[in-house]
């Protein structure tokens, strides 16, 4: 209990402030010819990595190499959401043959990593292990997906691809808001690093207003890469100086960790509702899954039949169901037998809505999955990218909490992910988003922590939209939201900027955003029985969460629009 506490005091204190399936009805053929795609477009969370993407464009790159261009500045530029040391999952579409693939680049729990790793004596987690030091770092993804997508997807040589970033690496940028407010939030833990503290605080604080902040050791990482490809990260020089570093600060690495890493290739998650096809991210991101059975539920309502405060009763009702199947059957696929056809049926889908009272939440302590199955009981970014051949990619990449682990890998200018977090660390005790897992998500060595992150493409005979969000276990829900906005027609900057609700299974609450909800919307939900929790800043007042980054393309009217979350400093470009 007192962990519980303790570890959603962390997550609230903080995480939320940030600026945080079926088949197609409609064949490949068909879309692609009615796409017309002939403006590129890309959204990211910042506007160096935004202007990156789009040189690489007019230097005669496709939307892979801009996709490699955007996550080596977001590295540079966004040292608290994702970077070489972290991992990620890229949902890629090919328009020449209408394929949709999504490559794994999440982080591998180390061989030497074991199931009880973060319990003490008496069988109790120990918080700070998973989320600060290099024992919290998972084995990066995001150097081998880099080189992967450039090789197999991309026209432009590495060089020219890491090119942008490096130039940014050596001679510095300025510092935004969302960099000093998280480095303030993890100021305690990046003093206790050395090389964190050296490169991303000045004299041991947090870096003022119009700091320049300068990464060489970066720079030389990245310019192993564009040299090596991917022996210049997980092999040679840097790979040994980040042993040495993580061995000689009590983390669990070894060399073969390294060597051995590689990207996956997996089918992602399909889905139709209404007359659209959504893709979106297969496990060990719990993001496709999830939505589609969220969505596959949906189907058996009308809404137009509901009032507003209906509609968003039975939307919470749906997410709670869907995210305790989460807890339940999810992790990583090359552990533990999903039961996703089960999870994404129409059966499925009835069972759960069984007792589904309209006027009534359900407590989710009552709630039994239906699903009959031998499966074991068992700070973040996004960019969105299309190119003007109607290539797609959705890229949500993640070092976990703000400044990941907070410990550089001395040398290497490479700050270490805490994605260990993501682990069930042990059964119904919740992790820094309050999510609980089983069996499924227990640690492993050489294992994928459950992953919320969900970029998805969604696509109908008018529209296609590219989209995603960091945000934690609500980015799923947020995900949710856009789709059905989208499906409304809402225009592309309603869509990001639309107020958030969410609701996870446990904690049994519903967190908004102010304005989600009206004031009568707000007391018919209490008196339903649900607890409502109004997202709040940690400095006080109304608070927010997540920075979606989408792209959508009108194909009656052939124009594509593109729109970055307002609650962030990204940029959207169409060009
Ligand atoms: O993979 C996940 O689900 C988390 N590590 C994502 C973390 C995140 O989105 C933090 N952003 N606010």
């Amino acid at each position: 209990m007192k962990n519980m506490i303790r570890r959603s005091i962390f997550l609230f204190s903080f995480i939320f402030v940030s600026a945080p399936f079926c088949f197609a009805k409609t064949s490949h053929v068909q879309a692609e010819q009615a796409t017309a795609v002939t403006q590129a477009a890309i959204a990211s969370a910042h506007p160096l990595a935004t202007d990156a993407g789009h040189e690489m464009l007019k230097m005669g790159g496709n939307a892979f190499d801009a996709a490699v261009a955007v996550a080596a500045v977001l590295a540079v530029t966004e040292p608290y959401s994702s970077g070489l040391g972290g991992g990620g999952f890229w949902l890629l579409h090919t328009s020449h043959n209408g394929k949709d693939i999504m490559i794994d680049g999440r982080e591998k729990a180390p061989v030497k990593a074991h199931r009880d790793l973060y319990l003490d004596k008496q069988g109790n987690v120990i918080n700070k292990l998973s989320l600060q030091g290099p024992l919290a770092a998972g084995i990066p993804g995001v150097p081998a997906a880099m080189v992967t997508i450039a090789k197999h997807y991309g026209r432009l040589p590495m060089a020219t691809l890491l090119a942008p970033a490096i130039k940014i690496a050596n001679e510095g940028y300025v510092i935004d808001d969302s960099y000093r407010t998280y480095a303030k939030l993890r100021l305690e833990s990046l003093r206790e690093n050395k090389a964190a503290a050296r490169i991303f605080l000045k004299d041991n604080q947090v870096p003022p207003e119009g700091y320049v902040l300068k990464q060489p050791e970066l720079a030389n990482t990245l310019a192993s890469i564009a040299r090596e490809g991917h022996q210049g990260f997980y092999d040679g020089a840097v790979a040994r100086q980040l042993i040495k570093s993580v061995q000689e600060d009590g983390g669990i690495w070894k060399l073969e960790d390294l060597t051995a890493y590689q990207t996956v290739r997996r089918e992602p998650v399909r889905f139709t509702y209404r007359d659209a096809t959504v893709v979106s991210a297969a496990p060990p991101s719990s993001g496709g899954i999830v939505l589609g059975s969220i969505f596959r539920m949906l189907e058996n309502y009308d809404l137009t039949e509901f009032s507003s405060v209906q509609k968003k009763h039975l939307l919470i009702e749906l997410m709670r169901r869907a995210y305790a199947d989460r807890a339940r059957y999810l992790g990583d696929p090359d552990y533990v037998t999903i039961p996703t056809q089960q999870l994404l049926s129409d059966t499925h889908a009835k069972n759960w809505i069984k007792n589904l009272s309209m006027s009534n939440a359900t407590a989710s302590i009552d709630l039994t999955s239906p699903v009959d199955s031998n499966a074991n009981g068992v700070d973040t970014t996004h960019y969105s990218i299309l190119d003007k051949d109607g290539n797609r990619v959705a890229a949500t990449l993640s070092i976990n909490y703000p400044f990941g682990a907070c410990f550089v890998a001395e040398g290497t200018g490479v700050l270490l992910n805490d994605e260990m977090d993501d682990f069930s660390a042990k059964p119904g005790v919740p992790n820094a988003y309050g999510l609980v897992g089983a069996e499924a998500n227990a640690i492993a060595s050489g294992k994928r922590p459950l992953s919320s992150m969900s970029p998805t493409f969604i696509e109908s005979d008018d529209l296609l939209a590219i989209v995603g969000t960091p945000g934690g276990s609500r980015i799923i829900s947020m995900v949710m939201l856009a789709i059905l906005n989208t499906l409304d027609k809402l225009p592309v900057d309603e869509i990001v900027d639309a107020r958030r609700y969410h609701h996870q299974y446990l904690p049994d609450k519903v967190f908004y955003e102010r304005g989600a909800f009206t004031d009568d919307e707000l007391l018919e939900l209490t008196g339903m029985g649900h607890l409502l929790q109004e997202q709040s800043s940690p400095y006080g007042g109304p608070g927010s969460y997540g920075n979606m980054q989408m792209i959508l393309h009108n194909k009656t009217s052939g124009k594509t629009t593109a729109a970055s979350d307002p609650r962030g400093h990204g940029k959207a470009l169409v060009q």
